[in-house]
């Protein structure tokens, strides 16, 4: 796609989506782009340098540092688009004390961004991750955004906070930000503790894929990039200040589907050990899509077949081992 703009932030630009993002833009546009990342030990930080060591452009400039610590105005001055990727995520490790780091990488952060944003004469957009883990466990399907969402897990309760400061500074500054809701990602790079990744290291190493509960719970898993195409759009979009959208991928299917799916395309057994349900984990996901249509033009195109053989092949050929360290430029 054609994206006419100058200088762009992405916050999490070491992170799962916030490279594969960083990529794309490169490839699909010419303009300079800031990746700001702090870095955090949320999963081995050596898989971040290697997303970083992936990223070979004389137009990325990197910054390590933690959002709350930056002088965010001096990182957004002539910025014309932000993508805010950065933060805490995993639904089933936010509780107890963990709770603090979701309230400063997912809160704070986001608080600290919007503040830098605001009264911003340049900023055509700032794009938000949301999650739908907004919904917690939804009355009806597909949830639409106008449903209540009704967070079942710390995590969702600490970006439907953030979603909700987006939609404050949309309303009372006009800070042009819009929350993009995704919906379970997958694909290359995706993030070690999430199912798929985890399920297929399993499999290349002959152990036994643990699935918490019975492995009926449903989520429509969505292939990174058509998130990362969608957050593009979103970009360049002029959507209302506030906008919330769901991004969701289609491939509505329950875990042990996946894993039946994972054994066709390995061609291996994939031997099951059912533990017990994780606190947080919903039931069931699935978001209606009329409104991404409509506003973005966008529907999901990877269907969860071609998904995953892309990353089985990703974690097959190494892609998911931490390799030698990148220097990075400090803030
Ligand atoms: P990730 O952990 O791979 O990437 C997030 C990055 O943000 C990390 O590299 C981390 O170091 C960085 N970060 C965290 N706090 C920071 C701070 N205070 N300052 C600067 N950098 C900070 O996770 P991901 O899966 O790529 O998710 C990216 C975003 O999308 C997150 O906000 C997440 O909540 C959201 N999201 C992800 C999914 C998914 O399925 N992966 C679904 C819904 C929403
Ligand atoms: C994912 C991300 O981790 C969150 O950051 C994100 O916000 C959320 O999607 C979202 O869509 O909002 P989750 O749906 O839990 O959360 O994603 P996975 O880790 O891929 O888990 C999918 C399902 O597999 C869950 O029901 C989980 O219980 C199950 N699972 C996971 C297992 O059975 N075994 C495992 O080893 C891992």
């Amino acid at each position: 796609m054609e994206v006419a703009v100058s200088t762009v932030v992405v916050t999490g630009a070491a992170g799962f989506i916030g490279s594969t993002l960083v990529r794309h833009l490169l490839e699909q546009t010419d303009f300079q782009i800031t990746g700001v990342d702090a870095l955090t030990d949320y999963y081995d930080v050596a898989l971040k340098r290697r997303n970083l060591g992936a990223i070979e452009s004389e137009r990325f400039t990197f910054i390590e540092s933690d959002l709350n610590r930056l002088n965010l105005r001096e990182i957004l001055a002539g910025a014309s688009h932000v993508f805010h990727l950065a933060g805490q995520p995993g639904v089933r490790k936010s509780w107890g004390a963990e709770f603090s780091e979701y309230i400063q990488h997912n809160i704070l952060a986001t608080q600290s961004l919007l503040e830098a944003a605001k009264g911003s004469t340049a900023l055509k957009s700032l794009v938000y991750a949301s999650s739908s883990s907004v919904y917690g466990e939804a009355e009806r399907f597909p949830c639409l955004e106008t449903d209540r969402p009704l967070p079942r897990s710390p995590y969702g309760v600490s970006k439907l906070a953030a979603e909700h400061l987006c939609g404050l500074y949309a309303h009372t500054y006009g800070v042009p930000a819009v929350s993009l809701r995704f919906f379970t990602v997958y694909g290359p790079g995706q993030r070690p503790d999430m199912a798929f990744n985890r399920f297929i290291r399993a499999v290349l190493e002959d152990r036994e894929v643990e699935v918490y509960g019975d492995g009926s719970q449903i989520r429509e898993f969505t292939f990174v990039d058509d998130i990362t195409e969608a957050a593009m759009r979103a970009a360049v979009a002029e959507l209302k200040p506030g906008t919330v959208i769901n991004l969701s991928g289609g491939s509505s299917v329950d875990v042990n589907e996946v894993l039946s799916t994972l054994g066709d395309i390995t061609g291996k057994e994939v031997r099951r050990q059912y533990v017990a349900a994780m606190d947080g984990d919903v039931h069931r996901t699935g978001g209606d899509t009329t409104q991404a249509r409509l506003l973005l033009d966008w529907q999901p195109r990877t269907g969860l077949r071609t998904g995953l053989e892309r990353e089985y092949e990703w974690l097959a050929e190494g892609g998911g081992s931490p390799s030698a360290d990148l220097p990075v430029a400090q803030a």
